[in-house]
């Protein structure tokens, strides 16, 4: 048998996972306990508490759940949907269409307004398909969508589907902790995140909140939730108060120890700061990269700081590039998706990754790989260019 060695210490600078700081990893390091212990039970109410913080809800439900994001997306659309409902998918990019998946699979009557990728939702043509379909039970679209850098518009559409009576399922999984997301105030009702991003801790959790009304429904329901292990309220045996918890399934302890750590540090540094801190980072990259040759995917108001989508310069072969960061910088970068497979970048600032530290590494090294096409002269104009927001205060 052969030994693998150990893992590689990366700068991860693509779409997720993200850098995950020393406290957390040391946090997850802490001795196992088991998942009904009485010190667990205090650390879940904790875990709640800051979720709520982080989501800016109030709503009662919120955990996370023990599964990658996908699992988040998959239990909002299992629990809130039975076979026959309305449902109105508004996609953009690769995330957007799983949602669609969601909704076939289960049998609902799918709306599906597609838009062009690198486009944000546009909540006038949401409003005529309100306007045309009669008895919408659910608008479902993603805020962030991680396959093309694109940020919509939450509020709007959520106060749209309200408008209607309707449900509204929010991803919120490159958003949470990077931009504001702000579930009471926008009136969303199922939104849902993942550990590895903004949040910066290891993947595999998926933060998730519904909302009072949301919540309802789903004891209103006729059928059966068709997943047994996302059905919230078998879920919630487990993950609701004190006193009244029993086993559902062996939560992945340590992995919770992490993101209650990440979450912490992102209390610690404030909402708003981390969101500051992101614009900040991304605008430095911005200017360096520009600078460099690339050029952006999405029009500035629709960008999202924490995930870059930029376009190669001519002449650059992108799988040859990312290879060259990853073995002579161990920094990671993401490709591009469908037909931008081979064309774009998505560089992710992301949680810890969004820092000093990456962007100047990130663009120095950049530097070097194509100095080999553009000559001696790109070294010091990415940095260069970025210096001035690099060294400015961050506010
Ligand atoms: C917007 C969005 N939704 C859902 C997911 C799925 O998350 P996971 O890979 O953790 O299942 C991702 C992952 O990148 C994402 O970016």
């Amino acid at each position: 048998m052969q030994n693998t060695p150990s893992a590689p210490l990366r700068i991860l600078m693509g779409p997720g996972p993200s850098d995950v700081h020393p406290r957390v990893l040391a946090a997850m390091a802490r001795p196992t306990v088991g998942h009904l212990d009485p010190y667990f039970g205090l650390l879940m109410e904790d875990t709640k508490d800051l979720l709520r913080y982080a989501f800016k809800t109030k709503n009662d439900v919120v955990l996370p759940v023990s599964a990658p994001a996908s699992a988040g997306m998959e239990m909002c659309f299992v629990n809130l949907i039975e076979p026959g409902d309305a449902v109105i998918v508004a996609s953009n990019g690769v995330f957007g269409q799983r949602m669609k998946e969601n909704v076939e699979r289960i049998g609902g009557e799918l709306i599906h307004l597609d838009h062009p990728w690198g486009q944000p939702v546009d909540p006038e043509r949401v409003r005529a398909a309100f306007r045309e379909h009669k008895r919408v039970k659910l608008l479902a679209f993603v805020h962030a969508e991680t396959s093309t850098g694109v940020r919509s518009d939450a509020a709007a559409l959520c106060a749209i589907a309200k408008e209607h009576g309707a449900l509204s399922i929010v991803d919120a999984v490159t958003s949470l902790g990077g931009i504001p997301v702000e579930v009471d105030a926008w009136g969303a009702d199922a939104v849902y995140s993942g550990s590895q991003k903004c949040l910066s801790a290891p993947p595999g959790l998926s933060p998730i909140t519904f909302s009072a009304r949301a919540v309802e429904m789903i004891k209103a329901r006729k059928t059966k939730v068709q997943s047994w292990f996302l059905d919230l309220s078998l879920v919630l045996s487990y993950w609701s108060g004190e006193g009244a918890r029993s086993y559902h399934h062996t939560a992945p302890v340590n992995a919770i120890y992490g993101l209650n750590q990440a979450l912490r540090m992102l209390r610690e540094e404030g909402l708003e700061a981390s969101w500051r801190r992101h614009m900040h980072y991304h605008k430095a990259l911005r200017d360096g990269l520009i600078a460099l040759g690339f050029s952006f995917l999405v029009d500035e108001p629709y960008r999202l700081p924490e995930l870059n989508t930029v376009l190669l310069p001519d002449g650059v072969d992108d799988a040859k590039t990312r290879r060259y960061l990853l073995d002579k910088f161990g920094i990671e970068v993401g490709g591009g998706l469908g037909k931008f497979a081979g064309k774009l970048w998505r560089i992710g600032l992301m949680g810890q990754s969004a820092s000093r530290h990456n962007v100047t590494v990130l663009l120095a090294a950049v530097e070097a790989a194509l100095a080999p096409i553009k000559g001696q002269a790109a070294f010091g104009r990415g940095t260069g260019a970025a210096a001035e927001i690099l060294n400015a205060p961050l506010r």
